[in-house]
């Protein structure tokens, strides 16, 4: 697939894609509390779309695994790196961490972002590090595109962050181009070199998405077909951010 650069007008239609995501994911985290279930995360993003008349991007989504995506949200609680599925039997308890991740359709137009959370206001120390360190590592991404260069830089930014702070960049899962498809051209590693990959232009618009992992960076998808786990059992923290290259500059749609 070739990579699809956005008009001026498909990229409005993308900020209203991505504002409505960005609505979901506000509404979901006040309920993250020590007690909640990851299905009453669900409950409350699914209400949302409801509410906002949107179509959810993930449900019904077929993977590698060729079973469709059952929810509205991804919830990935601590070991768990991406696409944990919600469950009335996962309990979240003091101190964990949960990942959020969605994405929704509007006027043709897919937005898609992730955010971790801490369960409860005490975290371990290391813990709250992760968290910092993997957001500091997408924004990093992000003003890489800023300063323009290619999708080597950017990838090189979100690396030499995370390992300085003595984390692990998972390979397995990269961030990706959006636009009428949840992911298009080209992919978004999370690793790389300078001056390495494509050409950063506008009308790209793409998602960043650290995914990191507290040890080692290996991970493996559980019998369920979805659920990606660190292999070490360490916590694993995960951001993301639809991001579009305009005629003015870098917009991050999904703020
Ligand atoms: N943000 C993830 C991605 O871009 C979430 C996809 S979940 C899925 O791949 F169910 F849609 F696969
Ligand atoms: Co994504």
């Amino acid at each position: 697939m070739a990579v699809m650069l956005k008009t001026g007008e498909e990229i409005a239609r993308m900020r209203r894609a991505g504002a409505v995501v960005r609505a979901l994911l506000d509404a979901v985290r006040p309920h993250v509390q020590p007690g909640a279930t990851t299905m009453d995360l669900e409950q409350v993003a699914a209400g949302k779309v409801k509410e906002l008349g949107v179509t959810p991007a993930f449900k019904g989504y077929r993977g590698a695994a060729g079973t469709p995506y059952p929810c509205v949200l991804c919830t990935s609680v601590n070991d768990e790196v991406v696409h944990g599925i919600p469950s009335p039997k996962r309990v979240l308890r003091e101190g964990d961490i949960v990942s959020l991740d969605t994405g929704v359709i509007l006027e043709g137009f897919y937005g898609d972002s992730a955010t971790t959370v801490a369960v409860g206001g005490k975290l371990a120390e290391r813990t709250a590090r992760l968290l910092s360190a993997t957001e500091a590592s997408l924004t990093a991404g992000i003003d890489a595109v800023n300063r323009g260069g290619t999708l080597g830089d950017v990838g090189a930014a979100v690396q030499a962050l995370v390992e300085r702070e003595g984390f692990s960049v998972v390979r397995e899962f990269v961030g990706h181009g959006i636009g009428t498809h949840l992911h298009e051209d080209p992919q978004v590693p999370n690793y790389g070199q300078r001056g390495r990959g494509m050409k950063m232009r506008p009308g790209m618009v793409f998602c960043i998405e650290p995914m990191v992992n507290a040890g080692k960076a290996g991970v493996q998808v559980l019998e369920d077909g979805w659920t990606a786990v660190t292999v070490d059992g360490s916590l694993s923290a995960h951001f993301e951010h639809t991001v579009a290259i305009t005629e003015h500059g870098v917009e991050i749609l999904t703020r």
